[in-house]
């Protein structure tokens, strides 16, 4: 398992009339090729920063990030980046949803509908493919908006606080829904969030909860 991704040095502040805000100040991480990273912290200290300076959408003050040890805009790898709000047009089916991507990057071809057809029946969507998003519930949405994601085969996966428009109940669904699909894919993925019960995947919580045994820290 090699390193995929890595933050060296970086900083990063918001400019604007008003002045300066700092966002981020000498952070510095890696993460290995099909590792699960959770970056836990409270609102406003950077997190989406973070996630828009690897996505490429931000470039850092001072410091570098590399991808298997290019600069992110010459790696030519793959971003996805998922963000809070599912952002799934109400206009367009479930099944455009999911092909709007492919369709913008005009990578939409007959064999994607097979792979579109599989996931829908792995991730229990297939009945809803003609629905409308308003007609799902909102863990089905973040499975379809997941699956979108998935489908223009990111080699690294951004979670921007996925489930905190979710309620409690859901959450805890979703979020086990979400690390299976994550895992079976067997995606590199960052999530962040506010939230820590949200960084842990439910089951292994469960498990630390159930045993006495010693802290599942690791994925
Ligand atoms: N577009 C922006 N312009 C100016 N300041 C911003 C902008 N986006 C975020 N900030 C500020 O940068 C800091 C970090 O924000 P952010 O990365 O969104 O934090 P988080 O995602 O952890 O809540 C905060 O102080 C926020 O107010
Ligand atoms: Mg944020």
């Amino acid at each position: 398992m090699g390193e995929l991704l890595r933050i060296d040095h970086v900083s990063y502040n918001y400019h604007s009339l008003e002045g300066e805000t700092p966002a981020l100040s000498d952070i510095s991480l890696y993460v290995n090729d099909g590792e699960f990273l959770a970056i836990v912290g409270p609102s406003g200290c950077g997190k989406s920063t973070l996630l828009s300076l690897i996505a490429g959408l931000l470039r850092p003050d001072t410091g570098d990030i590399y991808i298997n040890n290019k600069d992110i805009k010459s790696s030519g790898k793959n971003i996805g980046y998922m963000l809070q709000k599912d952002h799934l047009l109400e206009w367009r089916s479930t099944l455009r949803n999911l092909t709007l991507g492919l369709e913008i990057q005009h990578k939409l071809t007959e064999s994607s509908y097979v792979v579109i057809n599989d996931m829908l029946a792995t991730y229990g969507l297939i009945t809803f493919k003609n629905a409308r998003p308003s007609e799902l519930s909102g863990g089905m949405r973040q499975r379809a908006a997941l699956i979108r994601t998935l489908l223009l085969e990111p080699d690294i996966l951004l979670l921007d606080e996925p489930f905190s428009a979710l309620d409690y109940q859901t959450r805890i669904e979703v979020s086990d829904d979400i690390w299976g699909i994550i895992r079976k894919e067997k995606k590199t993925a960052i999530l962040i969030t506010h939230d820590i019960s949200e960084a842990i995947p439910t089951k292994m919580f469960l498990s630390y909860r159930n045993t006495s045994s010693s802290l599942p820290i690791s994925t």
